[in-house]
């Protein structure tokens, strides 16, 4: 397929990578950008070479929000009756793991795009921020729900309601990112890469497996959580990974996985 607004590649061992490619409007989340993104997304999720996403922008942005040229206009009839951006909840429904490599800004939908990945890692120029408050609107991204998980809600009301910026070190302080990588140009990506790497050279089943029970805590009680958690931890003793990865330990040598 050919895309205008993305790009997609296989920089390394069972690992896709998608940038965001609309350097002019700072990788503005367009419709049609996000029509590919989840066009591409969903390809990968279904290619069995494929073990981990990582999605980035560029230096400069990772993506600047929504597109706001693009909304304006819009009425209330337009963005109802069109479920304008519920689309955006297709990335949800990946099975595999997605890194995101945040360089720049990612504000608006581009902070609510990178909370809805798995692990984010952000260089240091990262410019995070929910900046919808200054357009008359608040985040429709999932930014006011996905953030109280994240940080909490003094500090998403804070950021919500001020719509101020803030830093890649804010962020790993508050627990939003997985870590700040070192500064350099195209370190962060590099960076997801390698544990996109190490992600895609596990067994598949209990890499879904994993995602599926992290993210059953944000929609169930702990009780319940730890039930689910239990159940598919039982339910991986059907899989040939299981009987591999014990039996490579007990034998001293690497386990080779058949995704089975
Ligand atoms: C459309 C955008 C854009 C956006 C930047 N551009 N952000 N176009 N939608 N979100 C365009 C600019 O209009 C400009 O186009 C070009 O990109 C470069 O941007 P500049 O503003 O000239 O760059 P700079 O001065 O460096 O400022 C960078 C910036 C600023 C601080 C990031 O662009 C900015 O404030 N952008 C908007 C951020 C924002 O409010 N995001 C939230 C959007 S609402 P031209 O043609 O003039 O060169 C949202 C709602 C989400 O995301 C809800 C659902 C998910």
């Amino acid at each position: 397929k050919e895309y205008e607004n993305i790009i997609v590649s296989r920089p390394g061992n069972g690992v896709g990578l998608i940038t965001l490619n609309r350097p002019k409007a700072l990788n503005a989340l367009s419709s049609p950008l996000f029509e590919e993104l989840n066009y591409a997304t969903a390809e990968l999720d279904g290619d069995n070479e494929i073990g981990a996403l990582v999605i980035t922008g560029s230096e400069r942005a990772f993506a600047a929000g929504a597109d706001i040229k693009e909304m304006k206009d819009k009425t209330f009839a337009d963005v109802y009756q069109n479920k304008f951006l519920e689309n955006w909840g297709k990335l949800a429904t990946i099975r595999k793991p997605i890194i995101a490599a945040v360089s720049g800004y990612a504000l608006g939908g581009g902070c609510e795009l990178a909370l809805m990945c798995d692990i984010i890692l952000a260089s240091p120029t990262a410019v995070f921020g929910q900046p919808e408050i200054n357009l008359g609107v608040i985040p429709g991204g999932g930014g006011t729900q996905r953030l109280i998980h994240a940080i909490g809600k003094s500090r998403t009301m804070e950021l919500v309601l001020t719509g101020r910026n803030f830093s890649a070190a804010e962020a790993e302080s508050w627990g939003m990112i997985s870590r700040v990588v070192k500064e350099g140009e195209g370190e962060v990506v590099k960076e997801a890469i390698k544990v996109a790497e190490a992600i895609a050279s596990k067994g598949r089943l209990a890499v879904h497996a994993g995602k599926e029970a992290v993210n059953a805590a944000y929609e169930m009680s702990l009780a319940e959580g730890l039930r689910f958690e239990r159940r598919i931890f039982h339910g991986l003793f059907a899989t040939q990974d299981q009987k591999e990865g014990m039996s490579a330990f007990a034998e001293k040598r690497k386990a080779n996985w058949s995704h089975s």
